[in-house]
């Protein structure tokens, strides 16, 4: 696999027909000792579609994991006021998923950060993607806050929980 820079930024068919999961799994909030603590609950599967975002703002860099060639994942990156690296987008094609596409797309993400004296990589998800959290988690990212009221205003994911993962180089998970 290679990851290389793409400067096309109108949406491929990897951010629309391909950024899309089923799932049969949310997580449920619990605050523990004023820790977020996460847990698993089954509940009736459901699919969901993220939007393409139609535009980047200039900072953001888009980035494409190649096989033979052809697009099978993508990451956006953008530094943040506070000194981070923000994974604005992350997908990997259905067919091309569980190889480890996207923790080589995370491990570049931290080093994209590194190399720009950045000093961490954040986030936002949510609490009905726990397929993408887990592999976040085990790549080392730790959770640092929970928003009920993101999507409110959204009328297709009105009732989503945004979550907010962070990986800090120091940061022992
Ligand atoms: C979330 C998403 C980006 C993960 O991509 P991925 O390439 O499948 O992720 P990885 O392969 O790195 O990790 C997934 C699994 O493969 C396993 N894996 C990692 N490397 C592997 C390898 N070399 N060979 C086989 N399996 C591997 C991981 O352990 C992980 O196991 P799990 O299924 O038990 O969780 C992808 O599912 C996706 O595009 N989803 C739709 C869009 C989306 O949800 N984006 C995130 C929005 S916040």
């Amino acid at each position: 696999m290679e990851i290389r820079r793409i400067h096309e930024q109108a949406p491929s068919p990897l951010d629309r027909e391909e950024n899309v999961f089923t799932s049969g799994e949310v997580f449920d909030i619990d605050l523990v000792d004023g820790e977020i603590k996460l847990t698993v609950r089954a509940v009736e599967p459901f699919s969901k579609a993220y939007d393409a975002a139609e535009e980047w703002g200039d900072e953001v860099e888009s980035y494409g994991a190649f096989v033979n060639n052809g697009l099978v994942g993508k990451v956006e990156l953008a530094p943040t006021w506070n000194e981070l690296a923000s994974i604005e987008h992350i997908v990997v094609a259905r067919e091309f998923r569980g190889r480890g596409v996207a923790t080589g797309l995370i491990d570049f993400a931290k080093s994209w950060a590194l190399e720009r004296q950045l000093k961490g990589v954040r986030l936002e998800t949510q609490t009905n993607n726990v397929a993408a959290c887990k592999v976040y988690f085990r790549n080392g990212f730790q959770v640092g806050g929970f928003d009920r009221f993101s999507y409110r205003t959204q009328a297709a994911v009105a009732n989503e929980t945004a979550l907010y993962l962070y990986w800090f180089p120091e940061m022992v998970s």
